[in-house]
């Protein structure tokens, strides 16, 4: 028997054996790589390079407790999503110009092209740019410049998901809501960010009560850190279109079943739950678990600058680790654009695009 995977030994030895377990690895990490993908779990401003980070950091003149890259490698080890987010604003603190907007939307774009995600739906936080005294022209013009230079240029489609941070209060979102009013053709949805645990989505229901008003789609953040309960409020108080994350959604079988019976999107985002110890191991990833009970899950990264990789690495880390399978990654890949804003016309021409694929 191969002492791996227990069965009967394909070829002559163990290694053998092994090299027919690695090249069907690579044929499924070249398949993810190929497959047209929709990202609808990312912040732009967590796509932040470090290098780009030091250049913007020189071109605004803003101090950064960093000496160099590896000094940003060395700081990025978190043991919650807390001391992720402490580092996040601090990145995001260089960005100052449209340009330098630009310049970082245009770069994720980029790597979208590299790893053929063809539509992405991009986070942004307004409140942690207005804080700083930078106001929305700057940053939607600098997005939104680099948007439409992508579907020209580079034939990737998009959307734009406004969040709202929960660690700041119920009256801020209002204003944030407020100042996007002139900017409400380019942002399709609102979603719910930052620190979780403490700040339930009950605290937003009226926020999102508005937004729906003013026929914006709904997303949030929950059940990353946060409990089950919070899956609830942002499935009833908020009325969500889609869950980020939800793993934690697994610890009750009702809630399972309502997501299931809804086809409630999860965005979920494998290097993330890693990094931000979510989970333990890449092979104790619920990912698999939650296609065998039927969840509509995608997979995502997040923020990709900080967590070791952008979607296609996301695909790999799986299927290095948890051994998904070819059946498996379509779905994913499937539930990406299916679970998407796109209209139903355009996600038939992704979705055929694909099955042609199989
Ligand atoms: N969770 C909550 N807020 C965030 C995250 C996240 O993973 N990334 C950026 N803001
Ligand atoms: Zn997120």
């Amino acid at each position: 028997l191969c002492y791996r995977r227990q069965r009967q030994m394909c070829i002559r030895d163990r290694y053998c054996c092994l090299t027919v377990e690695k090249v069907l690895m690579q044929t499924l990490k070249e398949l993810a790589e190929i497959l047209p993908k929709a990202e609808l779990h990312i912040h732009i401003e967590g796509s932040l390079e470090p290098a780009m980070m030091l250049d913007l950091a020189k071109r605004n003149g803003v101090e950064l407790p960093y000496a160099d890259i590896d000094a940003i490698n060395e700081a990025y080890k978190f043991n919650c999503l807390q001391d992720f987010l402490d580092l996040y604003y601090q990145g995001m603190s260089v960005l100052q110009t449209e340009q330098d907007f630009h310049d970082l939307t245009w770069a994720y774009l980029q790597r979208c092209k590299q790893q053929n995600v063809v539509h992405c739906e991009i986070f942004f936080d307004p409140q942690g740019h207005t804080e700083r005294g930078i106001g929305f022209p700057t940053f939607m013009n600098g997005i939104g410049s680099a948007l439409t230079r992508a579907e020209n240029e580079l034939g990737i489609s998009s959307k734009l998901i406004m969040c709202f941070l929960r660690h700041l209060d119920e009256q801020s979102a209002f204003a944030t809501l407020e100042s996007a009013l002139p900017y409400l053709d380019s942002i399709t949805a609102v979603g719910l960010d930052s620190s979780e645990l403490g700040h339930p989505p009950n605290l937003f229901s009226r926020v999102f009560a508005r937004a729906a008003e003013l026929g914006l789609k709904r997303v949030a953040h929950a059940g990353e850190e946060g409990p089950p309960e919070y899956v609830y409020e942002a499935l009833d108080l908020l009325q969500v279109d889609r869950i980020d994350h939800g793993n934690r959604s697994l610890e009750n079988d009702a809630l399972v079943k309502r997501l299931v019976d809804q086809k409630t999107p999860l965005t979920v985002c494998p290097q993330s739950n890693l990094r931000l110890a979510v989970i333990d191991k890449m092979a104790e990833h619920p990912i698999r678990k939650m296609l065998a009970l039927g969840l509509n899950a995608c997979v995502n990264s997040d923020d990709p600058a900080y967590f070791g990789g952008y979607m296609n690495e996301n695909f790999f880390a799986l299927i290095d680790s948890t051994g998904l399978t070819r059946d498996e990654i379509f779905k994913l890949v499937i539930n990406g654009f299916e679970s998407s804003f796109l209209a139903e016309t355009e996600k038939q021409t992704h979705l055929n695009n694909i099955n042609a694929m199989r």
